[in-house]
């Protein structure tokens, strides 16, 4: 019998010391009971130096470095703060930094606690991939920021420049053509030049439009008179393309909304004028629903804006453009509609969502991460 409780304490022992992780034990009087050699190794001591003797004595001399790999063990040793599991930095005896895994548990023996286990894992290299990977990160969204504010910058200069010449050479065709005769044969040329001027027009006031989006100021909105507001709006363009649209408005949340009202006012009907635009018959239904998140956790943190349409919907080889600047399939508008909501919807911190069946219908759906007020 006691040859094989022998075997197995050689066996427990070998397993233990070979394992890849460190393991410590600290009995009651606060003595280093036992360390594997991953232990030994990783904490940078020997043997002889570790063991039976107090984890204070041994760690004191250098407390400011390892403050809170040491408050870990302390915390344990006073039983304030057990099965902890925490990512500390420690430095070793020979100058050089880890970063440590460390869980803590009770050593118990039939019911009684003899010691306290420390389980030590050293995760340095996980530790700087991670870290690299997070600066990786920031670096590429830095860059994306730098890239987007130039274009915007570029975008900006671009229209404020043309602005002026387009004005004067659309003002002058049009001067022209009041003042020539009836009958003068190069007639067809201005009006080609005025109705390119017209459509240069429209380009540099939708790039200003698009380029003037900066910052949201957030302010109490109520959205139901928002939604009323644009469909009131967009009721004149309906009429105009000889259209009527039934609305149906359901508001399952709040009334009350923190959001910017002129920027979100904005995009609503940006989104009303491509589905009254995507009218397949004179009669169009259109469906806005509001309704507050859907994550159990925080129900009212987000608000979800869905704008339904049944008009013409978007092919599945159109939809990777429809956000990208100037991407228009009609054949006088400008293509920026969509790209100034996604702008006034990051512009909040929200995102937008797209669904749509060629020939049934689009679903728009936006994001806002904000709390309804009731
Ligand atoms: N509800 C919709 N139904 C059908 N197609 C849509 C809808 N919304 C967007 N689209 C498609 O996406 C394209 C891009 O939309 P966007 O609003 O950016 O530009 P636009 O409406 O063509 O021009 P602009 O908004 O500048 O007047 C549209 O030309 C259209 O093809
Ligand atoms: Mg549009």
């Amino acid at each position: 019998m006691d040859l094989i409780n022998n075997m197995e304490d050689i066996f427990i022992r070998n397993i233990i010391e070979s394992l890849s992780v460190g393991i410590v034990v600290i009995n009651n009087g606060g003595e280093i009971f036992y360390a594997n050699d991953f232990a030994l190794t990783t904490l940078g001591y020997v043997k002889e130096k570790f063991l039976a003797r107090g984890w204070g004595e041994i760690f004191s001399f250098d407390v400011g470095e390892n403050a809170e790999f040491n408050q870990i063990i302390i915390d344990v040793i006073m039983g304030e703060k057990l099965n902890m599991h925490r990512e500390v930095d420690y430095l070793k005896p020979d100058g050089k930094k880890l970063r440590l895994s460390v869980a803590t548990s009770l050593l118990k023996d039939k019911g009684d606690v003899a010691g306290i286990v420390v389980l030590i894992d050293d995760i340095t290299e996980v530790y700087e991939l991670r870290r690299l990977e997070i600066c990786m990160l920031e670096e590429q969204q830095r860059l994306q920021q730098d890239l987007f504010e130039g274009v915007n910058k570029l975008a900006m200069s671009v229209a404020h420049v043309i602005r002026n010449p387009i004005a004067s050479i659309g003002g002058f065709a049009r001067l022209i053509l009041k003042k020539a005769p009836v009958d003068w044969p190069y007639r067809g040329y201005l009006s080609s030049i005025d109705e390119g001027i017209q459509r240069l027009e429209k380009i540099v006031s939708s790039v200003k439009d698009y380029t003037d989006i900066n910052k949201a100021t957030i302010r109490r909105t109520s959205l139901s008179g928002l939604i009323a507001t644009a469909i009131r709006n967009v009721e004149v363009i309906t009429k105009k393309l000889g259209f009527s649209a039934t609305w149906d408005v359901s508001l399952q949340c709040g009334d009350d909304v923190d959001v910017d009202p002129v920027l979100l006012l904005g995009a609503v009907e940006e989104i009303l004028y491509n589905s009254v635009e995507s009218f397949v018959s004179s009669a169009g239904k259109m469906r806005i629903k509001a309704h507050v998140g859907n994550d159990s956790q925080n129900p009212c943190e987000e608000l979800y804006l869905e704008i339904e349409d049944n008009g013409s919907g978007i092919s599945e080889k159109e939809m990777p453009f429809i956000f990208d600047p100037f991407f228009t399939t009609k054949t006088s508008n400008v293509g920026v509609g969509l790209l100034k909501v996604k702008k006034i919807v990051a512009a909040h911190g929200g995102s937008i969502y797209v669904d749509s069946k060629k020939g049934t219908g689009t679903k728009v759906t936006i994001r806002l991460p904000i709390l309804p007020k009731t």
